[in-house]
């Protein structure tokens, strides 16, 4: 996905440095074998317990404010060409290995500038507040896009839960550390663990999906189950999966990607046709499903069409915020 700058300056992709090709190919013939059903049972790999997972219904009620028409992206491809470096740097790698992926039970820590800290499990974040189905656009700063029925809230509920403090400028969000389930986590692709930041305005907008769910079911773990954050108008590395810690901060954050490379990947990272990423155009992009030889790109939208967030940038720069 992401393409990092190789070390000696070339834009080769991590996974081909830190995988022998061998390796990786025999890997990957391996879990497809699996994921055909061939092995499994007789491997450690929970990859029944991932497909399990995956057809849990998950009720909601459609929001009519956020109810995209665009043509919806199909689930298997959503499912399947997936960004989750802790399960490969492939899009393939987190459908085929996610099913490591332990998801109950789960909880999420809040800490920080609040009042008091305090764990939520997940039946008690489940029942935070109405289940809503928001059809969202979601851009990766690759240059691709997908529409999906996602099933959440509003970030804002779990935030008045929380009662920040004054200090609260800013939201951390941390995602699962544990080698034993996310294998990718054995290479050093990004700095462990895979973090994130918002401005807490931007947290606290509306918009901000903490999402439970997709397609009327739970997460498929290679999409954050059991809970991950959706920011429709920022690029897709900003929705951060499989969230352990929520960390309400004075400073801005450093975020993984900012750590990797600050240059190519900003704070603010909004979807924005007007700043290229260092290497390529962020003028148009590829929706997933409409791959044909003749397919025209689509232009790509100022906050990815989400003209309500503009206000939370109003006196900023955005070429300079990138
Ligand atoms: N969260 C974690 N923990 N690890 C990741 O590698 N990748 C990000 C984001 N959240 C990532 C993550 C990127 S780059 C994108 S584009 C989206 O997840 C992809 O979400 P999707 O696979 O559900 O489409």
């Amino acid at each position: 996905m992401l393409i990092l700058p190789g070390p000696n300056g070339t834009d080769r992709p991590y996974a081909s440095e830190i995988t022998p090709r061998e390796v990786f190919e025999k890997r990957r013939k391996l879990l497809g074998m699996l994921a055909a059903g061939g092995l499994a049972g007789v491997s450690g790999l929970r990859w029944t317990d991932a497909a399990a997972q995956a057809t849990q219904r998950l009720a909601a009620a459609a929001n009519p404010a956020y109810q995209l028409t665009e043509k919806q992206t199909s689930r298997k491809d959503a499912t399947t060409y997936n960004n989750f470096y802790e399960f490969g740097t492939d899009k393939a790698d987190p459908a085929q290995t996610a099913g490591t992926l332990k998801t109950h039970p789960w909880s999420i820590s809040i800490e920080g500038e609040v009042k008091k800290p305090f764990v939520l499990d997940l039946e008690a974040l489940l029942k935070l507040a109405p289940m809503e189905e928001r059809i969202y656009r979601l851009r990766c700063v690759e240059g691709w896009s997908m529409v999906i029925p996602w099933i959440g809230y509003s970030l804002s509920h779990l935030i008045r839960r929380a009662e920040p403090n004054g200090n609260a400028r800013y939201i951390e969000f941390v995602t699962l550390n544990d080698k034993k389930q996310m294998p990718g986590l054995n290479y050093p692709v990004l700095d462990w663990p895979y973090t994130e930041g918002l401005r807490l305005d931007e947290a606290n907008h509306p918009l901000t999906l903490l999402t439970f769910g997709m397609y009327g079911e739970v997460l498929p773990n290679q999409n954050g189950a059991p809970v991950r954050l959706t920011v429709p108008w920022k690029y897709g590395f900003k929705s951060a999966k499989s969230i352990v810690k929520i960390r309400f901060v004075r400073d801005q954050p450093q975020t993984s990607w900012n750590r990797a490379n600050g240059r190519e990947y900003g704070f603010y990272s909004n979807v924005n046709p007007e700043v290229d990423h260092p290497r390529w155009s962020q003028a148009s992009e590829r929706r997933i499903g409409e791959d044909g030889l003749f397919t025209r790109k689509r232009k790509t939208l100022m906050f990815n069409g989400y003209q309500e967030v503009a206000s939370l940038y109003s006196g900023m720069d955005l070429r300079k915020f990138y």
